[in-house]
């Protein structure tokens, strides 16, 4: 089983490919699926701002579009004194491929760490069995 400490590596490798020329805020992430498999993503901003993606969604995004069903883990890098944690959207996304114990390890370039449950960052998640009526 890969150990955090290599999925924060490949986020960090990741987020050297970011295009982040408007906001100058490069962020990487690396996903851990359910069936072992590992997919990286980098923010990819745009002129127009509004169609920016973030580093989470781009791995998430190629998970699922290459068959992965359930994200295990998902380390996500950047660069600042205080660790950023993944924005609502992201935190949404993440919850939809998520297990009951779906993790999410933070990380910043001088090696500070925090880690946390999808559950911890999303409580009260709106999912699949609303849409049926039940809570
Ligand atoms: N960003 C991410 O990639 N992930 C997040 O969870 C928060 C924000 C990106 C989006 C944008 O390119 C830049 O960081 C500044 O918001």
């Amino acid at each position: 089983m890969i150990s955090d400490e290599e999925l924060i590596d490949l986020a960090t490798n990741a987020r050297r490919w970011a295009h982040a020329p408007y906001s100058n805020f490069s962020v990487g992430a690396a996903l851990l699926s359910s069936d072992g498999r590992v997919f990286t993503g980098c923010n990819v901003e745009n002129s127009t701002y509004g169609l920016s993606m973030c580093a989470e969604r781009v791995a998430i995004f190629k998970a699922i579009s290459e068959g992965a069903q359930e994200i295990s883990r998902v380390a996500v890098v950047t660069d600042h004194d205080h660790i950023a944690p993944p924005c609502g959207c992201c935190r949404q996304m993440i919850w939809e491929f998520s297990t009951s114990d779906t993790e999410v390890v933070l990380a910043n370039l001088s090696g500070d760490t925090r880690k946390y449950q999808i559950t911890e960052l999303l409580p009260e998640a709106f999912d699949e069995r609303y849409l049926e009526g039940v809570g």
